[in-house]
């Protein structure tokens, strides 16, 4: 017993001393904020498939894949073999590779609207070249956004992201919120706020601007907002009123491209002009793109006399990159796809049958590989109906510190994104896990009984 609590004292005092060090070179000691919690991050040693070992050697169930950037868990052999023959033969030139010509042809094969595609490094900068693409493309200078989405830290694309009570407004037009202290006020001009999923309101506030908007910008299934699907009828009426207006109708899927072979895209009748692309692309490593019709990227083309958008990047196409992506997304073939969102579904099953048992309300959204737990009787249909308060965060945060304690990690929104190396076996401890953490913060909550 006496070792067993000297031991935890020195594990305490290792993250500590480690955070410590931390902060004196990377303000608040971190360069993620994702990453941060109190009183400081988790520290981690190695990862392989679907196990996170931290610098104690503890291993985790991991639910969160670097927030689903990880499709096929830690460290695939596959890849990481890859990746290796590569990173000897040369990781970054100023020159193009073949394996870039074959990745690019591979995606633009693998979703009916994907005519070409540009590789950039992250998602933010795929959202923002995709933003820049559509102003080029259309000469206007406005955006229009969801209230609440998360669309990465490009200065029009994070407007309203936090979004709160105290300053989101009224629904029928929602202000404009800078995210960050110091936005200037010309950015909040040109970003028009609009609430998901809500065709009349939607449209009124285009109608507005209809003359100045590039595009409209929607992630179809926007994990910030809740990740309920955009509706249908939503995305038809957003689609025909930029046709009517002559702007563009672009899809975020950096996160929710994972839900289908083809992308969320895939089950709308109509098809976004241009998609950005993330996360789970770079198998591992990063990445961002955007891809769509051709005469719409024929911006971007060096060989135009007129060329309306020059766009380079250090490290943009990198054959690492390249290589791990590619091989990621060969892997996830029209098989894998149907075998983790069938896991999924098992999960989701699983996890409703334990908040049952420990008799707390829950509803699950998402889709595909991926989905939200939201702690309410009726299932949230908004930003503003998801947002939790300081209560409802303190409970979140005691729910995922309980889990975190008996191994398992989710994202910090109440996420689980799956891998593909999960099985029944990590779904029952997911299980497991959850009913123990239900139980947990069953007194904290308030519901009808
Ligand atoms: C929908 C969406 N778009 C864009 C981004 C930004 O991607 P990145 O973190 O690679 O810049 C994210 C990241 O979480 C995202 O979820």
């Amino acid at each position: 017993m006496n070792s067993e609590n000297n031991g935890l004292i020195n594990l305490q005092k290792t993250e500590e001393s480690l955070y410590k060090r931390a902060c004196e070179f990377l303000p608040g000691g971190t360069s993620r904020n994702v990453i941060f919690r109190k009183p400081h991050p988790h520290y981690v040693a190695s990862a392989s498939g679907c196990f996170v070992t931290d610098i104690h050697g503890i291993r985790r169930l991991d639910f969160e894949n670097n927030i689903a950037s990880l499709i096929h868990g830690h460290a695939h052999p596959v890849i990481v073999n890859a990746v290796c023959e590569q990173i000897k033969r040369g990781t970054a030139f100023t020159s193009g590779t073949e394996i870039e010509i074959q990745y690019a042809q591979l995606m633009c094969e693998r979703a009916p609207g994907f005519e070409q595609i540009r590789f950039v490094n992250s998602g933010t900068e795929a959202v923002m070249a995709m933003i820049k693409t559509a102003r080029a493309f259309t000469g206007k200078p406005k955006i229009a956004k969801a209230e609440g989405s998360y669309h990465g830290s490009y200065d029009y694309a994070e407007v309203s992201q936090n979004a709160n009570p105290s300053n989101w407004g009224d629904i029928n037009e929602p202000n404009r919120v800078p995210n960050v202290f110091g936005t200037p006020k010309g950015v909040l001009n040109d970003v028009i706020i609009f609430p998901f999923n809500e065709i009349e309101k939607t449209i009124n506030i285009l109608d507005k601007y209809c003359k100045d908007i590039a595009c409209v910008i929607i992630d179809p299934l926007p994990h910030r907002i809740g990740m309920m699907r955009a509706s249908p009828d939503y995305i038809e009426a957003l689609y025909n009123w930029t046709r009517k207006n002559d702007a563009l109708l672009v899809f975020d899927e950096v996160i929710c491209f994972r839900t289908n072979y083809d992308g969320v895209q895939s089950i709308y009748n109509v098809k976004p002009d241009l998609t950005s692309l993330g996360k789970m692309i770079g198998g591992g490593f990063p990445i961002g793109a955007f891809a769509g019709r051709s005469d719409v990227m024929s911006v971007l083309d060096p060989r135009r006399g007129n060329l309306r958008f020059p766009l380079s990047g250090t490290f943009s196409a990198n054959p690492v990159s390249m290589t791990a992506g590619k091989i990621a997304m060969e892997m996830f073939d029209r098989e894998a796809v149907s075998k983790i969102n069938r896991l999924a579904q098992v999960a989701i099953k699983q996890i409703l049958e334990a908040a049952k048992i420990a008799d707390i309300p829950l509803c699950i959204a998402g889709e595909g590989s991926m989905f939200r737990l939201h702690f309410m009787e009726t299932p949230p249909r908004s930003y503003r109906e998801s947002f939790a308060d300081e209560k409802m965060k303190k409970v979140i945060t005691m729910f995922l510190d309980h889990l975190y304690e008996k191994g398992v990690i989710l994202v910090n929104s109440c996420s689980c994104m799956l891998s593909t190396v999960m099985t029944q076996t990590e779904i029952d401890m997911l299980a497991d896990a959850m009913l123990s953490a239900f139980k947990h913060i069953r007194p904290n909550l308030d519901f009808k009984n």
